[in-house]
């Protein structure tokens, strides 16, 4: 498995100022798709925790929130499918409008397991925004409900997305120069 060096200097696909007018966008559709409910947003660690952050605040309604931590089984740039909790919710989500925060949407797996494990709580909806989707890799038949860009198949970093847990704190996305293999 080649996954290139990780010191190749990564090129912008999305601008910070283009992720920030982009967020400020879903959230305010956010907020307008639940008045006169608190959603109840659930982000997925780790990718997603600093999109979360920015949506937040973003949004114009009462929100609470909470975290659940996925781990994916199979190393590299391609996940196995099978998904392990790490940190489960901290709060019922029974009878609550649920909002899945999401860094990427790829195969579409970890989306499934979560719908899944999660209808068994009762929530009232459950919906799914994600800052990115790879529409090309899907092979679970799911969408999300908000969609920050649709990407090609590029494997990106930054904006709380990594390469080996490197690179999560860089403002802008990024796209590895090289496409790695599986
Ligand atoms: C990413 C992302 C999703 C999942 C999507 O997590 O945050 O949870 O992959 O992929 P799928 O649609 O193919 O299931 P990742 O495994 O990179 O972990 P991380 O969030 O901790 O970086």
């Amino acid at each position: 498995m080649d996954h290139g060096t990780a010191d190749q200097a990564p090129e912008i696909l999305l601008s910070r100022y283009e992720i920030e007018q982009r967020v400020g966008e879903l959230a305010a559709a956010i907020t307008e798709d639940y008045h006169g409910s608190t959603p109840h947003l659930v982000g997925i660690l780790r990718g997603a925790w600093v999109f979360m952050a920015d949506l937040i605040r973003h949004i114009d309604i009462d929100v609470t929130i909470d975290f659940l931590g996925i781990t994916s089984y199979g190393s590299g740039t391609h996940s196995s499918g099978e998904v392990k909790i790490t940190k489960d919710l901290d709060v019922s989500i029974e009878g609550r409008d649920v909002l899945i925060v999401e860094d990427i949407l790829d195969t579409g797996r970890t989306f499934r397991f979560l719908q899944d494990m999660l209808h068994i709580h009762k929530p009232r909806s459950l919906r799914l925004v994600t800052l990115l989707d790879k529409t090309s890799r899907r092979l679970v038949d799911v969408h999300a409900d908000y969609v920050g860009f649709e990407i090609p198949d590029v494997f990106v970093v930054g904006y709380g997305l990594d390469f080996n847990q490197r690179y999560r704190q860089l403002p802008d996305l990024r796209v590895l120069r090289s496409q790695r293999s599986v």
